[in-house]
């Protein structure tokens, strides 16, 4: 069976041997799925990233980093960690002391960086708790901490589910709700249609059936005109008011790339926003190459923000990752680069334009802010706060 990549359109490069074989068992396992019918997209980019062994981000495969096949903020060094780490040393002084709990923690250099930041600051938390979904990248984040900052590994748990109730600190997570699995929905003349995945001629292929009530209702509610197609993340809603049980007390802080909804439903945005990486290419087939590659869908803020408000948070703030961190100690780091030390210069200037230039990740990533019981400013939105465009 091909592994959908023969699209002219995708010229990406040439899979390894043990990557199409492994590629392989997971379309076995789809296609098992689809011998009753074809099956919702966003079950498909569920199993697609997390089908236990065999999804992209379930598998032992190196996804971030210049060997992987994409670069996070906290890939990048550690000033975007040194920055949040400012953040939450402001919360956890204003609550007296208190947890950080990350999720989707990655390859753990977040972890790491934000624990040394937070010694230095005098600020540790009482726990660093991970929550995250991949057995592979628990691993990688254990080893990663260790590495780095061993003396601090006891303070670092990992869950399996959020702790039910009674959290107090800051609930965190870099690019975590791209990666949730999302619905497409598909405005036609005839009716709004849910984009679901089915086998043709051995190969993956869409097919539209009549959207469910729910996703029928949301997308009515936007007001989409002509043929429109994009995405509703249906499970990062869920997952904001999960995380509103178990906080009790302090902040959520969740950075991702992204547009208030009417931006994200642009008439002009008649693709969605769904985009792969596999080895630095970026394209927009999330059926070729499956389990090899990631899968992502932009984040609608507005949808986030009104999810937490349903759950009873408040919305503390809404910025571009340029302003937050800008407004988190940007200066201060850059003031404390020793300019005789060229490599150490040059290496933190490269970085701060990766995380702040508009043409990089400056403008299209954003930070909102979510809280329980907790009335100070935050210092990350003291720059610039875009609450009112959301
Ligand atoms: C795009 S990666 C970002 C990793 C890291 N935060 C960074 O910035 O480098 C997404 C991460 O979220 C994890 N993940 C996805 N869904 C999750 C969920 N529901 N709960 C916890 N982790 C999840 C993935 O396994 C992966 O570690």
């Amino acid at each position: 069976m091909p592994l959908n990549t023969d699209d002219p359109a995708t010229s990406l490069p040439e899979p390894g041997a043990d990557e199409a074989e492994h590629s392989l068992r997971l379309i076995e396992l789809m296609q098992s799925e689809m011998s009753t019918g074809p099956i919702d997209f966003s079950r498909f980019m569920e199993l697609a990233l997390y089908a236990p062994g065999l999804g992209y981000y379930s598998a032992g495969k190196t996804k971030f980093g210049e060997s992987g096949d994409f670069v996070t903020a906290p890939e990048l060094g550690n000033v975007f960690a040194r920055c949040l780490a400012r953040q939450c040393a402001q919360v956890l002084d204003e609550l007296n002391g208190g947890d950080i709990l990350e999720a989707g923690a990655g390859n753990g250099a977040l972890a790491a960086d934000i624990l040394l930041e937070l010694e230095n600051l005098q600020q540790l938390p009482r726990h660093y708790y991970i929550l995250e979904l991949s057995a592979d990248l628990r691993q990688r984040q254990h080893h990663r901490i260790a590495g780095i900052a061993p003396h601090l590994l006891e303070r670092v748990r990992w869950l399996d589910d959020f702790p039910e109730t009674g959290f107090e600190g800051i609930i965190l997570a870099n690019e975590l709700l791209d990666a949730m699995p999302v619905s497409v929905f598909h405005v036609m003349d005839d009716g709004i249609m849910q984009r679901h995945v089915t086998m043709e001629d051995n190969r993956f292929a869409w097919t539209d059936l009549p959207a469910s009530p729910q996703i029928r209702q949301r997308v009515k509610a936007l007001g989409l005109e002509g043929d429109y197609c994009s995405e509703i993340n249906l499970n990062a809603e869920a997952w904001i008011r999960s995380a509103a049980t178990t906080l009790t007390r302090g902040i959520m802080l969740l950075i991702d790339y992204g547009f208030p909804q009417h931006e994200y439903y642009h008439p002009q945005r008649n693709m969605g926003t769904l985009m792969c990486h596999y080895r630095h290419h970026a394209h927009t087939d999330p059926l070729a190459y499956v389990g090899l590659q990631d899968i992502t869908a932009h984040v609608d803020f507005t949808a986030m923000a009104q999810a937490a408000v349903d759950s009873g948070l408040d919305v503390l703030g809404y910025t571009s990752q340029a302003a937050f961190l800008m407004a988190s100690g940007l200066d201060e780091i850059m003031a404390g680069s020793h300019p005789d030390d060229a490599r150490q210069h040059l290496d933190l200037t490269i970085q701060v334009k990766k995380l702040t230039l508009p043409s990089e990740m400056g403008e299209l990533f954003k930070v909102l802010a979510l809280g329980k019981d907790f009335d100070a400013s935050l210092i990350g939105f003291s720059l610039q706060d875009r609450r009112d465009r959301l």
